[in-house]
């Protein structure tokens, strides 16, 4: 990969490559998540959500042969934060208050996510790769899909536990 960043293209590649590694780390965090969730819904949406990732990642992967390149990927220390963060927290916690600790962590991924295909749509936008830009709007489509789904989640759960104690 690249030692030193010089061009906005070479930006936008390593950048691409960084959301390709968000993407697979994302992937192995629904299945840990579908495994500690204690509500049958949210199983049944991070279930989900691991099948948009399958094809966000094939999205990414067809984002490179646009720009003639083999996939790659760079660093991603931010979602690897935020996961690390998520598993302290749900060791952490109870039974009785893990799915919120695993809601949480899903709005900062998602939040996380948003910002990253943000990103790269403006740039992609000014390159003129409209096909780029499409792979990517349908990523940040189901990111933002997910988001409020986690967040109509987060607020049931919220009021139900806060009226019960
Ligand atoms: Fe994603
Ligand atoms: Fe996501």
């Amino acid at each position: 990969m690249f030692t030193k960043l010089t061009t906005p293209q070479e930006l936008f590649h390593y950048k691409l490559g960084a959301a390709l590694k968000m993407e697979n780390t994302v992937l192995e965090m629904p299945g840990d998540h579908e495994k500690t969730a204690q509500q049958s819904q949210l199983k049944k949406q991070f279930r989900q959500h691991a099948q948009e990732t399958k094809r966000q990642i094939r999205n990414l992967e067809k984002a490179f042969s646009e720009l003639g390149e083999e996939p790659d990927d760079s660093p991603c220390p931010a979602i690897e934060g935020i996961e690390k963060e998520g598993k302290a927290n749900i060791k952490k916690s109870d039974d009785s208050v893990v799915d919120a600790v695993i809601l949480a962590g899903a709005a900062e991924t998602e939040h996380h996510e948003i910002a990253v295909y943000e990103g790269l749509i403006t740039e992609a936008e000014a390159m003129g790769q409209r096909e780029i830009v499409r792979l990517l709007k349908e990523n940040l489509e189901q990111e933002e899909h997910t988001l409020e789904e986690v967040k109509e989640a987060t607020r049931e759960l919220a009021q139900q536990q806060f009226a019960a104690a």
